[in-house]
Formats: C-alpha cells, sequence, structure tokens
C-alpha cells in the first residue's frame, strides 16, 4: 500500500463544477445544482469526504479480517468474498454529517470544521456482500452489541496515527441494506470512495460507512476510535466549544428529516411568469418521504411539491414544483414530512450545534423576479434599464 497525492485523482474522473474546499485531506462538494441532474450521482459529480490520504490498495494483496466477539475469525481476500457469498445491491444516499454547516455558522462562527454548503450529498447504485452473511459467517457472541470499522487510512491527531474508524449497533449491521460493497453504479469502486471494499450504511451519517476497508471487529461497546468516541458527536445548543464534555455528547447514528432546494440558486434573477423549483428530501431509519412543501410568504402558507420517480427506501427523493411568480423579492422555503409524521425544525437556532453537524432546518434561498426589458438594439434585460441608461 502506498500513498500519493490525492489531487491527481480529480483530474482525469471528476466533473470541473465541484468545490474544493481542502487539498490536503481532499474533500470536494457536489454543488446542488449539480446534484438534481441525475438521480443516481455518477462517480465523476459524487462529493468526496476524506480525513487522511486516500490509501492505494493492490487488489491482489488486500485482506479483510473479522475479529472481536466471533466463534470463528475470518480472513478474507476480496476473491474469496465476491466467491463465498452471496452479492446483494442497494440505492442508498450518502450524506455526511457536516452536510448544510455553512448555513449553521451564519448564526455564530464553526471554526476548524470544513464550511460544507449543501454539498455533501450523493445517491448511488452499491453492490456487495451484506454484512450480515459475512457476520453469520463469523459466528457472533450473543454478547455482542456493536460492529466497529477500521479503514487503511492513515490519520494523525495529537501526535497519534491510526486508521478512520466507527461503529454501527450490531441491530443495524444486521439489516440487509448494509454491505460491504466493491461496486458503485456498476463499476468498480474508484480509489476515492474507497476501493477495494468500503461499508455502506444505508440511513446513517456518511463517517459510519467506512472506506477502504481493512477490519470489522465484533464488541459490546461502540468503537473507541476518535472518529466515534470524539468526532461526529452532537451537543445541545448551549454547548460552546470551551465548556463541551466529550463524555456528554451523542454520538451520531441515523439521518434527520431533510429536504433541500437544488434549483434555482441564491440570489439569480429570473422574469415574471412560472419557475420550475426543484430538490430532493430524504430520511434516516426506514421512513419514507411524504410530502415536500415550499413557501414564500414565511411558511404562513404552502404549496405542495410533486414528488418523482426513483423511490428507493434508503435513497433520496426528487421533487419539483411551479411557482408563478410576480415580479418582487422572494424567499423561498422548503420543508417536508415522512411516514413518521415528523417535519423539520424551522430555524437555524434550533439545531445550531458547535461541531456544525446535521442541519436539518428549512432550507430557503433568496431569488429576485423582476420585468424583462428590451433596449435599442433589441436586446432583452431582466430588471429595466439598458447600458448607459443610467
Ligand atoms: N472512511 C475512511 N476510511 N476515511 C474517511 O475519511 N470519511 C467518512 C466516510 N468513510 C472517511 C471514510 C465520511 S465523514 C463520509 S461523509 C463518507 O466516507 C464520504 O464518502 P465518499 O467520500 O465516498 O463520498
Amino acid at each position: 500500500m502506498s500513498v500519493t497525492d490525492d489531487l491527481h485523482l480529480l483530474d482525469r474522473r471528476k466533473h470541473p463544477a465541484l468545490v474544493i474546499h481542502q487539498e490536503h485531506p481532499l474533500n470536494v462538494g457536489t454543488p446542488p445544482e449539480l446534484a438534481v441532474q441525475s438521480y443516481i450521482t455518477p462517480q465523476t459529480h459524487f462529493f468526496v469526504r476524506n480525513h487522511g490520504s486516500v490509501p492505494q490498495v493492490s487488489e491482489f494483496r488486500y485482506t479483510l479480517s473479522v475479529t472481536g466477539m466471533v466463534q470463528s475469525p475470518l480472513k478474507l481476500s476480496l476473491a474469496e468474498l465476491k466467491e463465498e457469498f452471496h452479492t446483494s445491491t442497494v440505492v442508498a444516499t450518502l450524506q455526511c454529517a457536516g452536510h448544510r454547516r455553512s448555513e449553521l455558522a451564519t448564526i455564530q462562527p464553526i471554526p476548524g470544521e470544513i464550511p460544507w454548503g449543501a454539498e455533501a450529498s450523493g445517491n448511488a447504485l452499491w453492490l456487495g456482500v451484506p454484512l450480515r452473511d459475512a457476520l453469520v459467517a463469523a459466528g457472533i457472541d450473543p454478547r455482542a452489541k456493536h460492529v466497529a470499522f477500521t479503514g487503511l487510512d492513515e490519520i494523525s491527531r495529537g501526535g497519534e496515527h491510526f486508521g478512520f474508524g466507527g461503529s454501527i449497533p450490531l441491530e443495524k449491521a444486521m439489516e440487509p441494506e448494509v454491505l460491504l460493497a466493491y461496486a458503485m453504479n456498476g463499476e468498480p469502486l474508484p480509489p476515492l470512495h474507497g476501493f477495494p471494499l468500503r461499508v455502506v450504511v444505508p440511513g446513517y451519517i456518511g463517517a459510519r460507512s467506512v472506506k477502504w476497508l481493512a477490519n470489522i471487529n465484533v464488541q459490546e461497546q461502540p468503537s473507541l476510535n476518535y472518529f466515534q468516541r470524539q468526532a461526529y458527536k452532537r451537543f445541545p445548543s448551549d454547548v460552546q466549544p470551551e465548556t463541551a464534555d466529550w463524555e456528554q455528547g451523542t454520538m451520531l447514528g441515523d439521518l434527520p428529516l431533510n429536504s433541500l432546494i437544488c434549483q434555482p440558486c441564491e440570489g439569480e434573477t429570473f422574469v415574471p411568469g412560472p419557475l420550475t423549483i426543484s430538490g430532493y428530501a430524504i430520511t434516516g431509519e426506514g421512513h419514507q418521504i411524504e410530502q415536500v412543501e415550499l413557501s414564500i410568504n414565511g411558511g404562513a402558507s404552502w404549496t405542495e411539491a410533486r414528488l418523482q420517480a426513483g423511490k428507493h427506501p434508503w435513497a433520496w427523493r426528487f421533487w419539483r414544483a411551479i411557482l408563478d411568480l410576480r415580479p418582487g423579492e422572494y424567499q423561498i422555503i422548503v420543508r417536508a414530512w415522512d411516514s413518521s409524521g415528523r417535519t423539520q425544525p424551522e430555524e437555524l437556532g434550533q439545531v445550531w450545534n458547535w461541531k456544525g453537524y446535521l442541519n436539518h432546518a428549512w432550507h430557503r434561498i433568496n431569488i429576485v423576479v423582476k420585468e424583462e426589458s428590451i433596449d435599442a438594439s433589441g436586446q432583452s434585460h431582466i430588471g429595466g434599464s439598458s447600458p448607459g441608461e443610467a
């Protein structure tokens, strides 16, 4: 295994419109207007969230170990994994816990964290082996409660070097949708997304979908890895970095109900008339999107959006609506409802937390609608005055 400069992996394989937040480690977001172009996000458009360098792993030397509270620990090559277990697929949206953090930072700065806009979300068709089949083959000790994962990348924190890791409850690990995935959208998993093998935990924050998977450990307690024990914890809104007691935060697991306007974009100007608004909604653990609504009067009244085809239980749901808009300045708001009867919180202040995780407040964008005018040369202008007039 060797580690290289990861930027070169972007050149050929990623769309030029992706937002580069960080080069080392590589962190790249999918602008919402690009995300909404295809229900299945092509590999070229898919966001990348890394905490360390991308390890270059030889498929032929790679092994996965299953250890801990099991009757027979396993050591499997990729070929053995593919041959000895049946395959399964899932359409699942990966979303980082830091998605929409930049909106939270408008209330109070969130230093030291990547200022993700609504760019850390993508939907793929994953192919692999159900995690539960590998666990059953190893034989689970009845006292076990958690399944921990460790990746091959090297992270440095506080003078220590370790692989990125995290865990999920055993109950979730035994659900059929959780995969050990080796293909994404019908192609081998690319290096940026975890080649040769990653976990995909549908409905959970992206951090639990560990890439470049080296080890699965069955245990009684959640993982002690920094990214489970310390990072990716949520604290109440009144807790500040200085007062945070790491033992008190809640370890993040399933994703909250969320919805997003992808088009139009913030600050765009349009002529009066019908305007198509589009976006997606997503919900965590086992619920379905029931309804998506838009408001242009601060939430006093709502217009229902049409839910689009493409209904997979672990994936985002696209929606679309047409609003007939007269000249003026508008704030367009979206909120969703799911099958458990939940909706989203109204204000950013209700969900603010000092790490900037899980922003699922109403999403708002501001646009302007202006009359179109034609100048002497026959060119049209939005907003009245033509060049040289004012
Ligand atoms: N796995 C490893 N080994 N190292 C990482 O840094 N990042 C996690 C997760 N798995 C990470 C990892 C986070 S925080 C997210 S959101 C997802 O991978 C992102 O997956 P992607 O880069 O394929 O989009």
